[in-house]
């Protein structure tokens, strides 16, 4: 019973820490693509909508952002996700 208690404790520890370095790996993708023209303070004072976001993404890839087609989704979800 106690095992069990532990196991269930460790589980859920790992959960949060990887939870934590996925946040951080979104957060680094759109500092180092999303910075070149201007600060992440323009992008993190936004709060939209997933395809409001999409939309967004796409003009400035027009703009000149480089972007694979992962790391957009990526960027559009994380800012979705944020509330
Ligand atoms: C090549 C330059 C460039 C890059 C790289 C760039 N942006 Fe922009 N961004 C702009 C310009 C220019 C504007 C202002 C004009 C406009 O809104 O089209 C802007 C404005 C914005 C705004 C203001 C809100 C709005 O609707 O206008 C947001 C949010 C934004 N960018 C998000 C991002 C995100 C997220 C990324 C990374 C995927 C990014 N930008 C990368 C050039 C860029």
């Amino acid at each position: 019973m106690k095992d069990m208690v532990t196991m269930v404790l460790f589980i859920l520890f790992v959960f949060t820490v990887s939870g934590c370095i996925r946040l951080n790996e979104n957060e680094k993708l759109i500092k180092k693509r999303c910075t070149r023209c201007h600060s992440t303070k323009r992008i993190y004072a936004e709060r939209r909508a997933k395809d409001e976001w999409n939309g967004i993404v796409e003009r400035m890839m027009r703009h000149g952002a480089k972007l694979s087609r992962q790391e957009k989704g990526h960027i559009i979800d994380y800012l979705a996700s944020k509330k």
